[in-house]
């Protein structure tokens, strides 16, 4: 059975999705949801599903990355995953900490990457007169948003659509992903998933 841990900074809507999925036969389990602030609204729907869960709060490290990330690690070796989940966490991890787990650690991003790494991906899709918008799973390497894609679900960009009602319907692709992404991850399977939209 594999360890999974996942980090989250806000609602944590795909931590749950993640988390849901892991029950019968799934070969993972949850060991910790760890959020870099206690007002993670994700932290309780955590603790309703009897995970395990951590706040590391990055403001009083005042920028020290390398201090924080400390602080990350020593929650991680407590927990002892085998792969970690970062889902919405918005904090940038220095190439130290990635590297020390790469190959073991997932992100999901709501563009069709290589398209809009970064901020504000729904408006720039809007802006750019994209037809079609979406969300990626993929390895993290040290570059932001870069490294093996796992897995893409596309949406149909409609006529008026608005950021906030893209990011919903892509979110609700997040959802749909990540958990198929994650469960062959954890079989050992790296080949890249492609959701159709509805
Ligand atoms: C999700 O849309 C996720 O893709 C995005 O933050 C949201 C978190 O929502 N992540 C990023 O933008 C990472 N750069 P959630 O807390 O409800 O899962």
């Amino acid at each position: 059975m594999k360890r999974v841990a996942i980090f989250i900074s806000g609602g944590g809507s795909n931590m749950v999705s993640l988390v849901d999925s892991m029950t019968g036969d799934h070969p993972a389990r949850p060991v910790l949801v760890l959020a870099n602030s206690a007002d993670a609204g994700g932290l309780e729907k955590a603790r309703a599903r009897g995970v395990p869960t951590a706040v590391i709060d990055h403001r009083p490290f005042k920028g020290d990355r390398e201090a924080f990330e400390e602080a990350l690690q020593a929650e991680l070796v407590k927990a002892a995953p085998d792969i970690l989940c970062l889902a919405g966490f918005m904090r940038v991890l220095t190439a130290g900490f990635v590297e020390n787990w790469q190959g073991r650690m997932l992100n999901i991003h709501p563009s069709l990457l290589p398209k809009y790494r970064g901020l504000h991906t729904h408006a720039r899709a809007l802006e750019a007169g994209d037809r079609e918008h979406g969300c990626t799973v993929h390895e993290v390497t040290p570059e932001l948003d870069d490294g093996p894609i796992l897995g893409q679900a596309t949406v149909r960009v409609l006529p008026g659509d608005t950021p906030d009602a893209l990011a919903a319907r892509v979110l609700e692709q997040e959802h749909r992903l990540y958990p198929a992404v994650l469960r062959r991850f954890a079989e050992g399977n790296r080949e890249m998933l492609r959701l159709t939209r509805d």
